[in-house]
């Protein structure tokens, strides 16, 4: 077996990996590729700032750079002195060209019912919410949050604030009224947009109530605009509240889009960290545009006649880039679908792709992992002829998973693109080219043109072949440029693990002898559930918050379905008891304080955590101990008993 096997590797994949398969696309594929020249890895490599003032130029400005790069590490600018505005090179620029009336958005509501948004139409639709927004006094630099559900205003809205220069920080629309006020209040946000509910699995879930609740501690918010999706019945707070439908009635067609300095902030969008508190990540705006323009055109082979799918939310970072600005950007044809892939049945997925003939199909591995368990069946029963190209994103596909996906999605003829990339990073840094880097199956393959990655030790020693930290070498376009209110946060996170403006991933990675790179997850306290970072200071956070909890401990383990799970350790006070009732309490304290993407999966009671003399909880032994394997090291515990008491007792509990 070879040293890169999953351990539940099956005997097929288990072959494939030992004689080190890569998977080629076919000579047609390559004969119209967008990129076929390999020559461009070598020349992006001999001049860097080169390669990325040609890519910049793919876009309008206002007003050219005077220089490219400015790098005073930990702090990077790029395209210093150039002016533009994302929403001009989203909208204004097609609108002027034959895509004018081309289908920009065809959207999906959960039960059925269906728009199509041309470029025209959207950029009728932005100019006028735009204006709209600036009547209720929104003016350039301030935030505004979204709360939406995936309906075409959420995409408006965040283009409306860009077209104003206003910037937008988009809160999931699972997330939990605490955690909307939280970022609500971190960003200092004075406008907020939402709906009055959005469909999912059947169910309304009522974000303007959910909204309600967070807004009565969030005295910033001066206004809130509402689209109707539901009809839901919302209370509405006259003079705060406007329907999204009245506002945007009577303002004018045409709104001049803000010229904003390259560096000027174009988002914030938090995500979880090592500690308790949401980080908001900054992304300014002609880096970050040209960095997703350009991943968007070569990782997906964009073509005009691509109808281009990518199932993330606009609540996460993949959905700012690949549904929002760098498809746009590029005037693609996008589906956008609302609800859940197994409503009403487990093919909803499949039946999408047949009926608007999608040819790029981006989804995420622990989606994949749950259609190889609904079986063939439901995919076979739909015609994906249309499909030529593949992508993951948001963990590291197993090569089960990529295996199954070529094979029943993409019959054997699609190339799978394994997208490598994070919030902070802003946009596609690990994945193939598609017609010039052959896939192996698990592996993200190698660094884009333009931006160096490499696997260092501890001490920041490079590793040729072998596993370690994966770090970034070099500043690329779309890098964060900080984190929101957190300049100590920024630096400690990110640079201060090796000197010289190296950024640390927070990611474990192998590098193979053909140079391939193989993601093997976080190396920090962050947990990737479903493809969702969750920092488990955040659930140990809010499981202490409840009365009854002394004390908590969380750790991600394996999950078949999710990739990771959550398992909870929890010591509760004197005088509560440890039942049945009591976890799905703690567990609903949990959604209610994050929402529910955080709930536990288990919640284990002891009476003690195992700790160090020190008094640090030793978290790889509660990790061995969630994942039933025997117990590491456990020398250093202050007492060694603690953790051979905890794994009977689970074992007998599951
Ligand atoms: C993980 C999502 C392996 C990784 C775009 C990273 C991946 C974190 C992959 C960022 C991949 C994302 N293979 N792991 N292709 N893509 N990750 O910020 O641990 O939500 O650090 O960005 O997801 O998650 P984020």
């Amino acid at each position: 077996m070879s040293q890169l096997d999953p351990p539940n590797a099956n005997a097929e994949v288990s072959a494939l990996l030992e004689e080190n398969r890569i998977f080629h696309c076919s000579n047609e594929f390559k004969s119209h590729a967008v990129v076929k020249n390999a020559d461009i890895y070598q020349s992006a490599r001999e001049n860097r700032e080169n390669f990325w003032a040609e890519c910049a130029n793919k876009l309008e400005w206002f007003q050219k750079w005077n220089k490219v790069l400015e790098w005073k590490p930990p702090y990077a600018k790029w395209f210093i002195g150039g002016k533009l505005n994302a929403s001009y090179n989203c909208l204004d620029r097609h609108i002027k060209a034959p895509l004018r009336n081309k289908a920009a958005l065809i959207w999906e509501g959960e039960p059925g019912d269906q728009r199509t948004l041309t470029y025209w139409d959207l950029y009728r639709e932005v100019n006028k919410l735009a204006n709209a927004i600036k009547s209720l006094g929104v003016k350039k630099g301030d935030r505004v949050a979204i709360y939406m559900p995936m309906i075409p205003e959420a995409v408006i809205a965040m283009l409306a604030c860009a077209r104003i220069g206003a910037i937008h920080t988009v809160v999931f629309g699972g997330f939990s009224a605490e955690a909307l006020k939280d970022r609500i209040l971190d960003a200092q946000a004075n406008l907020l947009i939402t709906a009055d509910g959005g469909y999912r699995r059947g169910n309304v879930i009522a974000l303007k109530n959910t909204a309600n609740n967070a807004l009565k501690d969030c005295p910033c918010i001066k206004n809130v605009i509402v689209v109707k999706r539901t009809n839901t019945n919302v209370d509405f707070q006259p003079g705060r509240d406007h329907w999204y439908h009245e506002i945007t009635k009577s303002v004018a067609d045409y709104c001049e889009p803000e010229p904003m300095d390259s560096e000027d902030i174009l988002y914030i969008l938090y995500t979880s960290g090592t500690t308790g508190k949401p980080k908001g990540v900054i992304h300014t705006t002609g880096g970050y545009m040209t960095a997703v323009t350009l991943t968007t055109h070569w990782v997906f082979d964009l073509k005009p006649e691509d109808v281009f799918w990518c199932t993330a939310d606009v609540g996460w970072v993949t959905g700012h880039s690949y549904i929002v600005y760098g498809p746009l950007s590029n005037g693609a044809t996008q589906v956008i679908y609302e609800g859940s892939p197994d409503w009403p049945e487990r093919n909803r997925f499949w039946k999408i792709i047949a009926k608007y003939g999608v040819s790029i199909f981006y989804t995420a591995p622990t989606a994949i992992r749950a259609f190889m368990k609904w079986g063939t069946d439901w995919p076979e029963g739909c015609d994906l002829s249309s499909l030529r190209l593949l992508g993951s994103v948001g963990e590291p596909i197993n090569p089960e998973a990529w295996i199954w996906y070529h094979k029943y999605i993409g019959r054997e003829k699609c190339p799978v693109v394994d997208t490598w990339w994070q919030t902070e990073t802003g946009s596609i840094l690990i994945a193939p080219l598609p017609a010039l880097i052959g896939q192996k199956p698990g592996s993200a393959t190698k660094p884009l043109p333009g931006i160096e990655a490499k696997i260092l030790t501890e001490n920041g020693t490079e590793i040729k072949e072998g596993g370690g930290y994966l770090a970034l070498t070099s500043p690329w376009p779309s890098m964060l440029r900080g984190i929101y209110g957190d300049a100590q946060r920024f630096e400690e996170t990110y640079w201060n693990k090796w000197p010289n403006g190296i950024y640390f991933t927070g990611d474990g990675a192998k590098l193979d002898a053909d140079g391939y790179f193989w993601l093997l997850g976080r190396v920090d306290d962050v947990i990737n559930v479903a493809g969702h970072r969750i920092g488990t200071m955040e659930i140990e956070s809010a499981l202490v918050d409840h009365p009854a909890v002394a004390e908590a401990a969380v750790v991600g383990i394996a999950d078949e379905i999710k990739g990771q799970a959550i398992a909870a350790f929890v010591t509760l006070k004197e005088g509560n008891t440890s039942d049945k009732k009591m976890e799905d309490t703690l567990k609903q304290h949990v959604v209610e304080k994050i929402g529910s993407i955080a709930r536990p999966s288990k919640i284990l009671f002891t009476a003690d955590l195992p700790k160090t003399r020190s008094g640090k909880i030793m978290r790889r032994l509660l990790r061995d101990v969630g994942e039933g394997r025997a117990l590491g090291d456990v020398t250093t515990l202050a007492d060694s008993s603690v953790v051979e008491t905890l794994k009977k007792k689970y074992e007998k509990e599951t």
